[in-house]
């Protein structure tokens, strides 16, 4: 059985003394005593991605993110940042197609197939985030839609390719303060879709919206989940760590959808 992935991205928070406090107190935990049958992650702001990899260090069982990178290597492109400066910060995975990217920052389909495959070329983990609209959802699309835009970004890719790469299923109304948390059972019939296509095919098919303290063991039984990824409740690190130990604790129950 492979590991549970665990991971936050900090979105746009944390000034870099927050980001230090955050990833001291990570590294001195997992020094102590490393979950097992966990995968850590964190993808801080791009500001503090070197300050996170210098306090964590290279050989940290914890993996560096970024939010974004773009699919060129270098060049003319004001405001962006590529997958190999991602690398050289320290980044071992690059999120991709993020629902607040897509809605704000014109992530397209096409878009996100050519920043995974840009990762890939890089040897860095894609971590590609698919979700519907609580429309399309009332309307019953929930499961067409993750698929074409899984089946979209993921188009082309080897079998060896595609098992280097995560998939995060986040819904659109469960994310952020304006969502809200998605039951058990609304979650079986997407990850049933998700989790024929993908399941063993790919590196991880994580869930992500509005995880907390009190669902989070009830949405790593979910079949075919094999992590979680969280905003809020991993900003703080107590948070975090406590997650850490319900997935080390599902872990060693031996129920992990896979
Ligand atoms: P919340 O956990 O704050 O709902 O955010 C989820 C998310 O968007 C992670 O990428």
């Amino acid at each position: 059985m492979s590991a549970l992935w665990v991971g936050t991205s900090w979105k746009m928070t944390k000034t870099l003394a927050e980001a230090r406090s955050w990833a001291e107190g990570l590294h001195d935990h997992l020094a102590g005593a490393l979950p097992t049958g966990v995968q850590p992650f964190v993808i801080p702001s791009f500001t503090a991605t070197t300050t996170v990899a210098g306090i964590l260090g290279e050989d940290s069982p914890a993996l560096l993110g970024v939010q974004n990178a773009h699919w060129e290597d270098a060049g003319a492109w004001t405001g962006e940042v590529s997958v190999p400066q991602a690398k050289d910060a320290g980044a071992r995975i690059v999120e991709i197609g993020h629902s607040e990217r897509r809605e704000h920052f014109g992530e397209t389909v096409e878009t996100t197939r050519l920043k995974v495959a840009a990762a890939l070329r890089h040897g860095l983990t894609p971590l590609l985030c698919i979700g519907e609209s609580a429309e399309v959802k009332k309307a019953g699309g929930s499961a067409e839609f993750i698929l074409r835009q899984a089946r979209g970004a993921l188009a082309g890719l080897s079998d060896q390719e595609l098992s280097c790469v995560v998939v995060a299923y986040e819904p659109i109304w469960a994310i952020g303060e304006k969502g809200r948390p998605a039951t058990v059972e609304e979650l079986v019939e997407p990850f049933a879709a998700l989790g024929a296509e993908y399941s063993g095919r790919v590196a991880g098919l994580l869930y992500g919206g509005s995880v907390n303290l009190d669902n989070a063991a009830d949405l790593l039984g979910i079949e075919h989940v094999t992590g979680l990824f969280v905003g809020r409740t991993a900003w703080q690190l107590e948070g975090y760590l406590e997650l850490l130990q319900i997935a080390a604790a599902h872990a060693g129950s031996g129920q992990v959808g896979g």
